[in-house]
């Protein structure tokens, strides 16, 4: 029976993902990093395991127990993350290197720790992206470079895994309905403080935190597009899924810089003095 482990299996993307997998007739290991949701993925009927992807020692031992059971992965899915929404300057470097180790660095280190059981079955690494890293918006500047890295490290893993037997998709989803924008809602709020300069724009920043539940797709799209892709015998590169997926990378790529500037910068407020 194929395998697959996704991260971040609690809710969203990756818990609808598991179920898929599952209904697809794979053996599916879903993680997440809190035990009451590692029960409940239990009594749903999968192989699940607490694992906070910026936990290193779990993932040495997650390796190790990978190395002993000896039958490999056929897909790894990268999908948990967050977004760290807020002023750039406000969270500073802490801001960035917390959101840089879950988005960024756990992809390369979940997947390290994982290939060699992924070379056993000449397995599928799936990395989630966004296309925030290809339209960066205000006040999401540190989860757009976040996104902006996945994507680099993406395409450099994709060619230096091929030549091991493994490949590498990435998906760039658009606006999709989970609860992504509740929790990059919790986030604003921390850093939302009168000190801040930009504390006047403060419903900009609430506006940001809200747009990926703009006219959201549904979950459902994101597994069906998926599962189409990996079970293809060459997957593609990348898959794009969602509203916004196809018109936002295009407008990044083709309206003028000063142009695109005060669209969206009418859209979250900061065409207003203060
Ligand atoms: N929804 C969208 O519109 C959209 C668009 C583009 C890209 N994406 C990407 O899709 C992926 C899934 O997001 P979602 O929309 O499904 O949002 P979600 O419902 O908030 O799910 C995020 C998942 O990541 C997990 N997670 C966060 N930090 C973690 C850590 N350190 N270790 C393990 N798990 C961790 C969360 O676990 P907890 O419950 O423990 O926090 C949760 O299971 C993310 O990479 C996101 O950037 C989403």
């Amino acid at each position: 029976m194929p395998i697959a482990l996704i991260t971040g299996c609690s809710s969203g993307i990756g818990h609808a993902l598991a179920h898929a997998f599952k209904n697809a007739g794979y053996d599916v290991w879903a993680t997440a990093r809190k035990v009451e949701d590692v029960a409940r993925l239990h009594a749903e009927g999968f192989f699940a395991l607490e694992l906070d992807v910026t936990d290193a020692a779990a993932l040495a031992a997650l390796a190790e127990r990978l190395a002993q059971d000896g039958s490999g992965i056929d897909v790894l899915i990268n999908n948990a993350g967050y977004g760290a929404i807020g002023p750039l300057l406000d969270g500073g470097a802490e801001t960035i290197r917390r959101q840089f180790e879950t988005n960024v660095f756990a992809v390369v280190e979940v997947t390290r720790a994982l290939l060699p059981a992924l070379r056993i079955r000449q397995g599928l690494v799936v990395n989630i992206g966004s296309v925030s890293g290809l339209f960066v918006t205000p006040f999401a500047g540190v989860y757009c470079a976040s996104k902006a890295a996945v994507h680099a490290i993406n395409e450099g893993m994709r060619m230096e895994l091929k030549p091991l037997g493994v490949r590498v998709m990435e998906v760039q989803p658009g606006a999709i309905d989970t609860r992504f924008a509740d929790n990059a809602g919790a986030q604003a709020e921390l850093l939302i403080a009168p000190t801040s300069p930009w504390w006047p724009w403060r419903e900009g920043i609430r506006a940001r935190s809200r747009a990926s539940q703009d006219r959201p797709t549904p979950v459902s799209e994101v597994t069906r597009k998926v599962i189409e892709a990996a079970q293809r015998a060459t997957p593609p590169a990348l898959v794009r899924v969602g509203n916004g997926c196809g018109a936002l990378p295009l407008l990044a790529a083709l309206v003028p810089t000063a142009w695109l500037d005060r669209v969206l910068m009418k859209r979250f407020g900061l065409n207003q003095k203060h």
